[in-house]
């Protein structure tokens, strides 16, 4: 039986109607046009769904929509000026993506760590982006581009 839901997505109250087995990712894409988390493995292995969930990263093809019913979701489109500040500029200037697919995850990984760890170490960024495949890179331009834009940071702060 459909439901309606009060989910918080990128600042903004969204009353939406869902299905009981409806999954996060399905529930922003189609029912609230966020298109940047995209379908991947569609089981929780590939990290191309990544969003913020009240701030923590989740797969969002493994979270029922009603279970985030009353809750926060951040996806890449409404990542602030702070969250972004540098990683951006970094992951172009690097050339850290190809295809760009698995990109929304990464960027939302990234930038979860700079919040809470501003001068993260290379582990600590293969760490944290550990859950999210990419076909394309080899993931060392990724890495280096988020230590970059920490170093950034760190300059400018
Ligand atoms: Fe969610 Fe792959 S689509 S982890
Ligand atoms: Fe293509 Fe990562 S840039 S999957």
């Amino acid at each position: 039986m459909k439901t309606d839901v009060t989910i918080t997505i990128n600042g903004e109250p969204r009353i939406l109607t869902v299905e009981p087995n409806d999954v996060l990712l399905d529930v922003l894409r189609t029912t609230a046009g966020v298109k940047s988390p995209k379908i991947g493995c569609e089981r929780g292995d590939c990290g191309s769904c990544t969003v913020l969930l009240d701030g923590k990263s989740v797969r969002s093809c493994l979270v029922l929509g009603i279970e985030a019913d009353g809750h926060d979701v951040t996806t890449v489109e409404g990542l602030d000026d702070a969250a972004l500040a540098g990683l951006e500029h970094a992951l172009v200037a690097m050339n850290a993506f190809q295809c760009g697919f698995c990109a929304p995850g990464i960027v939302i990984a990234a930038a979860e760590l700079l919040g809470h760890e501003p001068h993260p170490t290379r582990e600590q960024v293969q760490h944290a982006i550990a859950g999210n495949l990419c076909r394309c890179t080899g993931y060392e331009p990724i890495i280096d581009a988020v230590l970059a834009a920490a170093e950034e940071r760190s300059v400018t702060a």
